[in-house]
Parts: C-alpha cells; structure tokens; sequence
C-alpha cells in the first residue's frame, strides 16, 4: 500500500523517522520474501510450506478436527496485575487483554471469538498484536473481521502491531476508533488521578520498538504499563521504569506436549516468560497465549484464552 505524504509526516512524527523508514523497507522485504527466507526471518511465521506439512501429518492422524475445534474454544481468564506506583483510583481497574486474534483465519473462528468476548464487563481493552493470519498481501480482510469484533469491545481501546501487520493494518484500526500507539502513551484518568498506557512498536521482525521515545510520554514517577507484541525486550521494558508489561507472541506454543510444554515459542525470552504471569525485578509481565492461531488453525494442550487484568497496587 502507498501512502499519502501528510500519513508518512504524521506516521514519521509519532514513532520516529528513523523507524519508520525501516518498518516501510521491511514491509516491502516481507512482501517480496521467498518461500524460505533465510536468516533473522527464517521463523515459523514465514514457513508457508510448514502449515502444509503439519495440516498433513494432523489429517493422517486423525487429529485434524480436535486440533480445530481446540482452537475455537477460547477460554476466559481471570489475572490480578499488581502494578508498583498504581494510583488509588485505579485499584480494581479491569483490562480485557486479547493478543495475536489472525482474525481473518476463517468464519467459525471470528464467530467464536465475538461469542467469547460479548458481554465480558470491563473497563478498557488492550490489543497486543498480529490481526492477520498471513504475513503479507492485503490487510483489507483482517480489517473488514476487526470492525465486525469491536461492536463487542469497550470504546477505549488500545493497540500496537505484531510481526504480522503492516502500518496499513494499523491505520485501518485508527479508522476504527482503537488507539493504536507506536512508540508512544496515553494517559488514562480516574477519580481525579492518571496512569499511562504505553505500546511500542513489534520487537521480533519489524525491530522498530523505541522504549525510551514510549516513556518519554510519561512522568517520571508516573505508573505506566507498556503493551508489546513480544516479551522480547523485557530488560529494557524493565530498566525503562515501566509497571507492567502485557505481551503475546510466543502463542504459548500452539501445539504442545502434555502438561503444555512448547516446541517452539519463536521468542528470544527465557521460556518463564512465554505465557501467562511473570515478574521480572518489580516489574509485573503477562504474556497472552493468545485468541487465534498461525500456520495451522490447531492447537493442542494450549487453549487460547482472553484475559481480564484487574489492577491492584503492588
Ligand atoms: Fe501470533
């Protein structure tokens, strides 16, 4: 997709020019990629023939329909996020938290997702990353699957782009009405008091995550929780002072051993950070499993999930 020169100087302004510019040639390496890239985007994301292969070795194990219908039971889960520095007034402050939705998966897969997030009472929702099943080609499909989910979601709703979204994605969103931050924070106020949401930009293929630009944002003892597709950069998330961190990415595995041990997580993070509740110094992590599903719509011993987060102080 191109671009109109006033959403480059806007885009340029909010996450950096420098940034920017890397994420517009990487998109286009995305797009021109061959089947098996080599190197740092040698990940199962970009393994096209490895759907097939596994979609075959499921078929002719009679797996193919459980893996499926594991994938549409998306469960809800309950997280208190003990946040150091949380303000009174956000004591009990809920976030639905959904990640990696590949929302334009397939129609009995959207279905499920809308059916398990309606009526889920909460005060704002967090999006953290990849809404295409694909890496490249057209966002339009994904888009036209978001509009028809976020009737079921709160009206404040933030977001940062995963691995698999271009800028076009992203925009589609803003059109939306979600508040997609790259690089960048919003404050949320209550009861007379504020904390800060901040999102940078995806860690693991696109590398145009700024943490300091993201915290800039914020005051320097405010309490702050930073939104990341990956959990990749935990350190700095931590050394820049954040709260909290909330992430997806690694899908928890997807298919997995019994007990829920991964094969792969596809993130370079020590393995206890790959799903659900995690603390790294006094910083409080999540990391999602996620809603969806890539390469293959299955899963085994790793049910998707949506999450509530309901702050408390620390
Ligand atoms: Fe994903």
């Amino acid at each position: 997709m191109s671009f109109r020169e006033a959403e480059l100087a806007a885009l340029a302004a909010r996450m950096g020019e420098q940034l920017l510019r890397q994420r517009l040639a990487r998109e286009r390496d995305a797009h021109l990629a061959p089947a098996l890239p080599v190197g740092e985007v040698l990940a199962a994301h970009h393994l096209r023939g490895s759907g097939r292969a596994i979609h075959l070795v499921l078929t002719l194990c009679g797996l193919r329909g459980v893996g499926r219908r594991n994938a549409h039971a998306i469960e809800l889960r309950q997280h208190a996020l003990k946040l150091p520095r949380l303000p009174a007034a956000f004591e009990g402050f809920t976030l639905l938290h959904l990640s990696d939705l590949h929302i334009d998966a397939g129609e009995r897969y959207l279905q499920a997702l809308v059916e398990r997030v309606q009526g889920v009472s909460c005060d704002a929702c967090v999006l953290t990353g990849d809404f295409r099943f694909g890496t490249r080609g057209s966002s339009a499909p994904a888009i036209a699957a978001l509009a028809r989910l976020l009737p079921a979601l709160p009206a404040t709703t933030f977001a940062v782009l995963g691995n698999h979204d271009d800028l076009a994605l992203g925009l589609g969103l803003e059109a939306l009405g979600v508040r997609v931050l790259m690089n960048e924070a919003e404050a949320l106020q209550r009861g007379g008091e504020s904390m800060h949401i901040a999102g940078i930009d995806d860690a693991h293929y696109f590398r145009t995550h700024d943490l300091a630009r993201a915290r800039a944002g914020v005051p320097p003892d405010g309490c702050a929780l930073l939104l990341s597709h990956t959990p990749q950069p935990y350190r700095e998330a931590a050394a820049h002072g954040f709260a909290g961190m909330l992430c997806g990415h690694t899908h928890g595995g997807q298919i997995c051993l019994p007990g829920g041990i991964p094969l792969l997580t596809e993130a370079r993070a020590p393995r206890r950070l790959a799903r659900g509740s995690w603390r790294f110094g006094t910083m409080a992590g999540y990391t999602s499993v996620g809603c969806g599903c890539s390469i293959v719509d299955a899963r085994f011993f790793c049910p998707p999930e949506v999450t509530v987060h309901t702050l408390q102080r620390a």
